[in-house]
């Protein structure tokens, strides 16, 4: 390894940028309406793919970085052969003090065992409905049962936090917020209600989104919504519990609200690619490089580069739809 002392991700804006979200697959075996447009997105080809020796070697650099929290994402990180083996090398990089998955849930129940042993005990799940023919319609897949027992059994096995997932949808699921949110009355379930945001070509319908104003009006008839103190390591969420509740409820405020002031995050495509904002298509090229066998002083370059390249803000405003190309199942959410 290089010798060469590596300085923090520090962005124009001072953001320090410890934390790396990881895909490590396009493919999933969801279909989601607001994630997949109607005609099917060619996939990535195997060789197009990081192998994880190459995605560990990244995220080595990345900790000398300051890189300190990691998440695994996808598709459906689930469905991609030795991701266990995978999360236990991860979870062995001390400088690495927050581990997490994000997942549909679809084969969550069948991990959980193995997930634990890997060293994995946050996790987030997608969850947009409490409608098993819903979920079908949403999803394409007939899944809910297998999701809820997969949900209910970490919350038996100890998992914490059990993060649910919520893309707030007008005329989808607005009807159901309120069940949705009662979910953290009843489990100590974080239920995180997100705005849909215009990613790649989805088939939904972007006129009158759904905002958080709008979804905490809506859960208010629950009770009243305490705000809970932000930690040091929290995201985008705005943190919440009702009175008495044992779960929280967050809201990502990805459209109303400038979320990104206090964003410090990087992705790492399934491809190769470093990017330092969901919302734009910049990307930086990680695996060029690796494969023509260079050295992590360059690994860190790029990097480098990603991290002058975060833009301060992004540029979706209520209304105003910007389209980012790249689709979210290969940035990773
Ligand atoms: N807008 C908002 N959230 C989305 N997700 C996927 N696509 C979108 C979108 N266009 C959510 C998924 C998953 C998380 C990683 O991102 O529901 O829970
Ligand atoms: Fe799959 Fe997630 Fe996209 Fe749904 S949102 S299709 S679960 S990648």
């Amino acid at each position: 390894m290089d010798t060469i002392a590596f300085n923090n991700l520090i962005d124009p804006c001072n953001r320090r940028l410890n934390y790396l979200r990881i895909s490590i697959t396009d493919r999933c075996n969801l279909r989601c309406a607001y994630c997949l447009p109607c005609e099917d997105v060619p996939r990535l080809a195997h060789e197009a793919v990081l192998r994880y020796e190459e995605i560990l070697r990244i995220v080595r650099v990345g900790v000398r970085l300051g890189i300190s929290k990691v998440r695994v994402t996808g598709g459906e990180p689930l469905v991609r052969k030795g991701v266990i083996g995978f999360l236990s090398e991860l979870s062995r990089i001390p400088e690495i003090q927050d581990l997490s998955l994000t997942t549909n849930g679809v084969l969550l129940k069948d991990h959980l065992e193995a997930l634990k042993s890997a060293g994995v005990s946050r996790i987030n799940i997608s969850l947009d409905t409490l409608n098993p023919e819903r979920y079908r319609s949403i999803t394409g897949i007939d899944a809910f049962h297998a999701v809820w027992e997969g949900i209910r059994a970490a919350q038996a096995m100890g998992f914490r936090p059990i993060k649910l997932n919520v893309v707030a949808l007008n005329g989808i699921n607005d009807d159901e917020l309120v069940d949705l949110a009662g979910l953290s009355l009843e489990f100590p379930f974080h239920v995180r209600f997100i705005e849909f945001m215009p990613i790649g070509q989805s088939r939904i319908e972007t006129r009158s989104p759904l905002l958080v104003p709008d979804i905490q009006k809506r859960i208010g008839v629950l009770g009243k919504l305490v705000p809970i103190e932000r930690a040091e390591m929290d995201g985008p969420a705005h943190r919440y519990r009702f009175e008495g509740a044992s779960g929280e409820i967050g809201f990502i405020p990805a459209i109303s609200h400038q979320f990104c002031r206090r964003c410090n995050r990087l992705r790492l495509t399934a491809s190769g690619q470093l990017r330092p904002c969901l919302l734009s298509d910049r990307q930086e090229d990680l695996k060029g490089p690796l494969r023509r066998g260079c050295s992590d002083a360059d690994l860190a370059e790029v990097f480098f580069n990603a991290t002058r390249h975060k833009p301060a803000d992004h540029n979706l405003a209520v209304g105003e739809p910007a389209h980012v190309c790249c689709q979210m199942r290969s940035i990773g959410g």
